[in-house]
């Protein structure tokens, strides 16, 4: 088989660029190790910028989320017992919106067939081959079969534990990684949420975060320890140790339900340098992760597809290279900033024991700095809202 851009990954990242790249009249081949059925079961991010819905409606995956999605202006920031809002429309003119990435990655899997697109999924042993030349491929098995796809490029949209990244020379790739002591416990939930806006609460027991997907279903997460087993965490336990940790009134409000999902997450920052060797170009998760505390992974792997969609059709449009030479650094530019923001987020609001009596109570003069402060909470507002592309 042969095709312009072999895209490894069907999960947001490489469904946006395929979808992109189409509209420009450029073809596209995805390579999935999963099922469909696995890919869009996954529950994860349910924030979007600004900047990733103009990027959904630019790709015309946009009618559902327009209907659905709920604009959000601020957000509760909860400490000592007191909640406090960041109001992101008045500090920044500008808002998010709750969408889940699994409603955006049905509405790209949609557009995709709708189009024609090509995406074989259950792709066994996938391999980027001769991405230091001008004639890279990809290989595969399917059904015991082996498989050859010719490309022109390559884009590695296969998240963080992909085969892309590894096949950059070691003494070419760079990494920068932070692995947290803790993880997220996280709950799915029909039920309504405990309050219209998301809370993000600051705790002795450990963080909390009350998060949402529609006026039915309520997404929840706390802070645990990252090798909890979650045998040990029956919902009642769940809801017992959300509920200690959020302000009185909201623990009042809060309704429980039986947990539709349940899950651990690990918290991570980590970025690999440069996001671009010959005629490979790393995308999303592939190239760096966040810890999901500011709500930056899926908007930080829109943007770089939005620059690698951009190269690519200034490419095959008008034989432009500029764009496709400037991809990495103009990605990691922004990328940095994002993990600068979340690594803030992060260690603003969560528990770290090793950081003493001392450590802790610069945490709470920090989180009170932060509300009575115009000024950083319009740092807050701008950094959650989304930079500019
Ligand atoms: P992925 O979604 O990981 O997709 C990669 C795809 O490649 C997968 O389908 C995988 O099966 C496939 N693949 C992997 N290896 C291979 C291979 N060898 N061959 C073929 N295919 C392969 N982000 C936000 O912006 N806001 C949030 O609120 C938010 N909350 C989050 C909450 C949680 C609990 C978690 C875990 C993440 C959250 N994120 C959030 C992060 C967000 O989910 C990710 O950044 C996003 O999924 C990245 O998309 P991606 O397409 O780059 O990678
Ligand atoms: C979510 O709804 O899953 C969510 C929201 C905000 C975050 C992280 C996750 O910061």
């Amino acid at each position: 088989m042969k095709t312009q851009v072999g895209i490894i990954g069907s999960g947001p990242s490489g469904l946006l660029l395929s979808q992109l790249l189409d509209l420009q009249g450029i073809e596209s081949v995805i390579l999935e190790r999963q099922s469909r059925e696995h890919v869009m079961g996954r529950i994860r991010a349910g924030v979007i910028e600004q900047g990733t819905a103009d990027l959904l409606r630019t790709a015309q995956v946009h009618a559902r989320m327009d209907r659905e999605g709920q604009p959000h202006d601020g957000v509760n920031i909860a400490f000592n017992g007191e909640r406090y809002r960041i109001d992101f429309k008045g500090l920044t003119g500008s808002a998010v919106m709750v969408y889940g990435q699994t409603e955006i990655t049905r509405d790209l899997f949609e557009a995709r067939d709708a189009l024609g697109g090509t995406i074989i999924d259950e792709a066994e042993d996938v391999r980027p081959h001769g991405i230091d030349t001008d004639s890279p491929y990809l290989t595969y098995r399917k059904h015991g079969e082996a498989h050859r796809i010719d490309c022109d490029f390559i884009a590695g949209c296969d998240g963080f534990h992909g085969v892309s990244r590894q096949s950059i020379p070691a003494d070419v790739l760079h990494t920068y990684e932070k692995v947290y002591p803790f993880g997220w416990l996280g709950v799915l939930s029909q039920t309504p949420p405990v309050a219209d806006e998301l809370i993000y609460a600051h705790h002795a027991r450990g963080f909390a975060l009350c998060s949402m997907r529609s006026a039915t279903l309520s997404r929840y997460y706390v802070q645990c320890p990252v090798d909890e087993d979650l045998a040990d965490w029956p919902d009642d336990r769940f809801w017992d140790e959300l509920r200690r940790r959020l302000p009185d009134d909201a623990a009042e409000a809060l309704v429980t339900g039986p947990s539709i999902e349940k899950s651990i997450a690990p918290l991570r920052s980590f970025v690999a340098e440069p996001m671009r060797f010959g005629r490979l170009f790393l995308a999303g998760d592939a190239a760096h992760i966040v810890p999901p505390t500011g709500a930056k992974g899926l908007n930080l792997a829109a943007s770089d597809i939005y620059y690698l969609s951009r190269a690519l059709t200034a490419f095959y449009k008008d034989g432009q290279q500029a764009l496709l030479d400037a991809y990495s650094e103009t990605c990691l530019r922004r990328v940095w900033k994002a993990e600068r923001f979340s690594w803030w987020m992060t260690t603003l609001l969560h528990q770290f024991p090793e950081n003493g009596a001392f450590g802790a109570r610069v945490q709470l003069a920090e989180l009170d700095y932060l509300v009575n402060s115009k000024a950083a909470m319009t740092a807050l507002a701008e950094n959650y809202i989304g930079l500019p592309y």
